[in-house]
């Protein structure tokens, strides 16, 4: 895959420039690297709103970073990020034991089985949604996706929700304000977090119900985790456990602007369409689209365990932050980092510190994305379903602003006069 080895860097130099909390808002996914290609080192120090940072990328830093018990996610991400993507008291926010025995339940709820249920679930919501399209002069992609997937996610997790497309259209927009509203300080932060309280109700009252009478659907995602106990065998509060189940459902949600991406990345090369009947093309597609467009910047740690690195002394407390994106269009890692090639992951060997858009090093010992199989399946399913229908890209503002979070193309993605492919195009590889 890439070009040569980056060396850990030897020091780590401090940032000449005041405080960097409006120069991150501004520059927001290249602030890392291009302070990284200036000072000519993959790590460097700073503070943002006061409070001293050391950001780093690439390889190195992220095995620096996903090593095992050494960073907390506590107290380390702003508090209303965490409150609108993973709430409190969840996975994301446990360490030691407790986070290991939490996460041993997630990679059991999305191992292969629990996938191909989920991607089956998908397909089906997908291919009803798409029967529609030739009615309708256009469609929004993101929009369509994300009430596909949201459906979907519902009916796999044993999660009750509306038949009605109003109905889960209302749903959909209660998890997708909440990515929206993530990255953000002003309105959307106010309306994620007005949306998630108002999720968080109907899904606390689930967990009390799913207590008080199981119903026959025992195993089902929601059922279990309504069941979860801590570490120390306590039930847990409905409240938390509330959370542990939103945490399959919003980022499932999430999904749909990397397959917004995947649709864009189609209209610009459509030369690699007819690469998709090799075998491997459709999943090497997949994973240059999470590695060459923006989802999540970066990822906060706060040191729990002293040790050194580049030359420096890091003591419990310290905060890092690992860029993800700088990562994945590494100059010294990836060759042409800026140019769409899914051919760059011909033999790829899986490397879990150079390619990181869900996170570093193991799933189990450390915080890296549990989904990230799913995700791929998930988006391999669509950008098949996809390449079944003849469409139209009306003009329409396609740019990606690098400084929102999350950021994708400003219309969603608006597809026109949608309808199945004739035979001859529609070239569908069936194997990953
Ligand atoms: C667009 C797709 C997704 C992206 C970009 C994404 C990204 C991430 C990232 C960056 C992390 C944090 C890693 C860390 O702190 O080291 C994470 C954690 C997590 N993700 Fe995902 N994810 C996605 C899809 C999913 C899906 C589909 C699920 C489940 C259905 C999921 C469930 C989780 C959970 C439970 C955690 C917390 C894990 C832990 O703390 O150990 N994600 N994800």
């Amino acid at each position: 895959m890439g070009p040569v080895q980056a060396p850990p860097p030897t020091s780590i130099p401090h940032l000449p420039e005041g405080d960097s909390a409006l120069a991150f808002l501004r520059e927001g996914y290249n602030f890392v690297s291009r302070r990284c290609e200036r000072l000519g080192s993959d790590a460097f120090s700073t503070t943002i709103l006061g409070r001293p940072v050391v950001c780093a990328r690439g390889r190195e830093a992220a095995r620096m970073f996903s090593h095992p018990g050494r960073f907390t996610r506590r107290g380390a991400t702003p508090p209303t990020v965490t409150r609108l993507l993973q709430g409190r008291h969840s996975v994301h926010q446990l360490d030691g034991t407790a986070h290991h025995q939490r996460k041993a339940l997630y990679m059991q709820l999305l191992d292969a089985g629990a996938t191909a249920r989920l991607v089956e679930l998908f397909s089906r919501q997908w291919r009803a949604r798409t029967a529609a399209w030739p009615r309708r002069p256009e469609v929004e992609l993101q929009t369509e996706a994300e009430r596909a997937l949201a459906a979907a996610a519902f009916r796999w997790a044993g999660v009750p929700a509306p038949a009605t497309e109003a109905g889960i259209a209302g749903r959909t927009r209660e998890l997708a304000a909440m990515i929206e509203g993530a990255g953000s300080l002003g309105p959307r932060l106010v309306r994620g977090l007005r949306l998630r309280r108002r999720h968080e109700k109907r899904i606390r009252a689930l967990v009390q119900s799913l207590r008080d009478a199981p119903g026959p659907q025992l195993d089902s995602p929601a059922a279990l985790v309504a069941r979860l106990r801590d570490e120390y065998g306590t039930l847990l509060p409905v409240q938390q456990a509330a959370n542990a189940l939103t945490n399959l459902l919003l980022p499932t949600v999430a999904v749909g602007r990397w397959i917004t991406f995947a649709a864009l990345a189609l209209h610009r090369h459509p030369e690699l369409r007819g690469r998709f009947a090799e075998p491997g093309y459709l999943q090497r597609f997949v994973h240059e689209v999470r590695r060459f467009y923006p989802f999540v910047p970066a990822l906060a740690g706060r040191v729990r365990e002293p040790f050194d690195w580049a030359g420096r002394r890091f003591e419990a407390g310290d905060l890092v932050l690992l860029d993800l994106y700088g990562t994945n269009r590494h100059p010294a890692l990836w060759e042409e980092p800026g140019r769409f090639n899914p051919d760059r992951f011909i033999g790829w060997n899986g490397d879990p510190h150079g390619f990181i858009p869900q996170g570093a090093g193991d799933y189990l010992e450390d915080h890296r994305c549990p989904g990230e199989n799913p995700t791929i399946a998930l988006m391999m399913a669509a950008l098949g379903h996809l390449l079944e229908l003849d469409y139209s890209v009306p003009r329409q503002d396609l740019r990606i602003p690098m400084n929102r979070f999350p950021t994708g193309p400003r219309s969603r993605l608006i597809l026109g006069r949608a309808r199945p492919a004739r035979p001859a195009h529609a070239a569908v590889a069936a194997t990953a």
